[in-house]
């Protein structure tokens, strides 16, 4: 029977459930790694000839096997790396003594399915650990996603804008309705560069207009090149290794930095995987990579990523994949892009594979604006969880790539974007961005908060730009003649880094200061702690110093000139009445502190418990206790001082203890401990209860809530106030009597 149990109920109606898992079905491609069917790695040569490789003979060998026994295998190497048992290299690549060098010359001769086999052995720690020291870069980056679904420009150009001044090192748009390709090809290039002068822009469109946006300096990298891991599926989208080949030079030889794009789970979904498993035919796809020339790969699943971790082991391949990719020496943007989960808990975990280690593009795309304005679907992690991606680096001291920015600099770079695309697009005559765009898109939310556009005259236009070729000489042109000279500047700097081209390197993104940094120049050189990238520094104090971290030694500070609530008057001594209670409060009550965790009057507070004692009979004094901070002592001092033998004690954040002479200290008759729930009304209940226990009257405990999260909330308020309790702490001094100078709450 299914669907009584009401705590299985509740879990089926949680977001995850909305997703479907699967048992694997290698027939179909449906297993993550280490399928039943992957070939035996192979590599027989004679002669100098590959006349097998990975289980199949030189003449069934498919487009693939043919392109990189022709141009990937290094047989020179391979006739050693072969040999290897999987375990002694799966060993090198946890290693911490065996360099980086070392395994990538290694790599060289190794076949697919020997990658896919080693990689496959590590558990999801070594292969995080093997990530680490096989990325190519030093320090890692983080690209971001920039669209919106009104294709506004203005819109475009402040996202882009912020997105390069918060440390993305890339930026990429597409286009909703293709023809709109050039219009954001400008915004993200003239917002990028208003954000930060040297962040790289892509657009990424069908290839031809790619190429040609690329031709006109629009854009300067380009992605778009994927390749799949059988042949079917392969030349089912026009294509062979050599064609993608030919393409990627011809970015290359434009001056645009190229990635191929793969990823585990296309050739299952597109309905031909051969009955290989995913990171089989993803080790064959990166092998393709390699063999191309290609710099490098943006792989880790991307758009399929769901389909992957349908899987047992799904997150764990996708983490192999991109391991083997940096092990190829190949740049990697590891995916985290494509929305994995509705879950934000198995989103994080999934995301921890790449985060942790760090890659070169942490993400392939972090969508900087609200998710549903982001047309490739969606992104993982969007503008809303930008908090959440700041505060995870600073608990990990872990760089993935974003920077913390406050407000005021966002809104003013969002404008300063937003003008220079109205600049542009009225001198270059393209439909006019208005006031109203230029405001809405400086401090809005979304493109629902823009005002609509004409679509078809920007379309045509768009057309008309294609035409003319507009190009970014053209853009800094524009810009300069408004006065936007920085701006121009850094554009011009950009058609500068094309035609010098040292970005082409492998894992190459442009610094603040225009300097290329890659794998040549600043290599990840990991050898074990102390060395490669470590987060400290000036980039440690900047990724911690979040707009809204408060200052620990200022919060909680009370003085702010208003007379103290409480006079004390003389040394306290024990009462006489028997129908006295004590109302003790903490060293610190109503004069360092002057108000609860709840944010309520210390003296407010004192009268709502004088007015409750007072209701129920009793005799409220008031004393304050010096020599202890804890509560149950506040407490337990002022029984002692009380005629009835009955005292409320009260901290100065709020907490409460009714105690009594007779128990020990650390007993007590009731105690209220979720003072920031507590209202003045529930101080007079306390101060009520505390005057039954001392008249000896029948007493029914004051009721208490439970906020589960008070904890999370307010623990470092907690600590902060009770750190000024301690501190007012005078340890031989006694208590003493004090008087309320506040009047009473009515
Ligand atoms: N394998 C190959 N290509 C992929 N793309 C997205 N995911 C994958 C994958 N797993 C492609 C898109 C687009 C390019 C940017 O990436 O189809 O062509
Ligand atoms: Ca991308």
């Amino acid at each position: 029977m299914t669907g009584e149990n009401g705590r299985f109920v509740s879990r089926a109606a949680k977001e995850l459930r909305r997703e479907m898992l699967v048992s694997p079905a290698p027939e179909l491609g449906l297993v993550a790694a280490n399928g039943p069917n992957d070939p035996e790695p192979e590599l027989v040569i004679e002669s100098g000839v590959v006349t097998r490789m990975d289980g199949r003979a030189a003449a069934d060998f498919d487009v693939i096997d043919r392109f990189v026994v022709a141009h990937g295998l290094d047989l020179e190497i391979a006739r050693g790396a072969m040999q290897l048992p999987d375990e002694t290299i799966a060993r090198m690549l946890v290693d911490v003594d065996v360099p980086r060098a070392d395994l990538v010359r290694l790599a060289r001769g190794l076949t697919p399915a020997k990658l896919a086999r080693v990689a496959g052995m590590l558990d999801p720690v070594e292969l995080m650990f093997a990530l680490k020291k096989l990325r190519a870069r030093r320090a890692p980056a983080n690209q971001a996603h920039v669209t919106n679904l009104k294709e506004s420009p203005a819109l475009l150009a402040a996202d882009a804008a912020e997105a390069a001044a918060r440390g993305f090192a890339e930026l990429e748009t597409t286009v909703g309705v293709a023809r709109y390709a050039p219009l954001n090809a400008i915004a993200l290039l003239v917002g990028s560069q208003t954000g930060r002068p040297g962040v790289m822009t892509q657009c990424a469109v069908e290839e031809r207009r790619n190429l040609e946006l690329a031709i006109n300096g629009l854009v300067t990298y380009a992605e778009t090149l994927s390749v799949y891991g059988t042949e079917p599926v392969f030349v089912d989208g026009d294509d062979t290794p050599w064609s993608k080949s030919f393409l990627g030079a011809a970015y290359a030889s434009r001056g645009v930095k190229v990635r191929f794009t793969s990823g585990t789970g296309s050739e299952a979904l597109m309905g031909c995987a051969q009955g290989m498993s995913m990171l089989y035919l993803e080790a064959r796809c990166v092998a393709v990579v390699r063999a191309a020339g290609s710099q490098g790969v943006q792989n880790g699943s991307i758009s399929c990523v769901a389909l992957v971790l349908s899987l047992p082991g799904g997150s764990r391949a996708i983490l192999a994949e991109n391991v083997i990719a940096a092990w190829l020496d190949l740049e990697v943007a590891s995916g985290n892009d494509a929305i994995a989960s509705h879950s934000a808990i198995r989103k994080t975990a999934k995301l921890m594979g790449q985060f942790l280690p760090g890659t070169d593009f942490v993400t392939s795309g972090y969508s900087v604006m609200p998710r549903h304005d982001n047309t490739f679907g969606g992104g993982n992690y969007d503008a809303d969880d930008l908090d959440e991606w700041l505060t995870i680096q600073r608990d990990w001291q872990v760089d993935g790539g974003i920077e913390p920015v406050a407000e005021g600099e966002v809104t003013r770079i969002r404008a300063k974007a937003a003008r220079a695309i109205q600049a542009v697009f009225e001198v270059l005559g393209l439909p006019p961005v208005t006031d109203a765009e230029v405001e809405a898109a400086t401090s809005g939310y979304d493109s629902n908060d823009m005002p609509d556009r004409d679509r078809a005259t920007d379309v045509e236009a768009a057309d008309d730009a294609l035409a003319r070729k507009v190009s970014g000489l053209d853009v800094a042109l524009a810009l300069d003649s408004r006065g936007f000279t920085d701006v121009a500047e850094a554009i011009v700097g950009m058609q500068r880094q094309r035609v010098c081209a040292d970005y082409l390197q492998t894992s190459a993104v442009i610094d603040r200061d225009g300097l290329v940094r890659s794998a040549v120049n600043d290599p990840n050189a990991y050898l074990g702690p102390g060395t490669g990238y470590r987060l400290e520094g000036e980039r440690w104090e900047l990724l911690q110093a979040l707009p809204h971290v408060v200052d620990a030694t200022r919060l909680g500070t009370a003085p702010d000139g208003r007379v103290a609530p409480l006079a004390e008057a003389r040394e306290a001594a024990r009462g006489g009445d028997p129908a006295e209670v004590v109302i003790a409060v903490g060293p610190a009550f109503g004069d360092e502190i002057r108000e609860t965790i709840a944010g309520l009057d210390h003296g407010d507070v004192v009268a709502a418990i004088v007015d409750g004692v007072r209701d129920a009979g009793g005799v409220p004094r008031i004393v304050r206790v010096r020599r202890v901070a804890d509560v149950a002592f506040i407490a337990h001092d002022g029984a002692q001082l009380s005629g009835s033998g009955v005292a409320l004690g009260i901290q100065s954040k709020g907490t409460a203890v009714i105690h009594r002479a007779d128990l020990q200290p650390l007993d007590n008759l009731e105690l209220f401990g979720m003072s920031p729930l507590y209202s003045l009304e529930s101080y007079r209940a306390m101060g009520r209860n505390a005057a039954g226990y001392a008249l000896g009257q029948r007493v029914g405990p004051v009721p208490t809530e439970l906020d589960n999260f008070a904890r999370t909330k307010l623990i470092v308020r907690t600590t902060l106030l009770h750190a000024r309790e301690t501190h007012a702490v005078e340890a031989d001094a006694p208590a003493v009597d004090l008087e309320l100078r506040a009047a009473p709450v009515s």
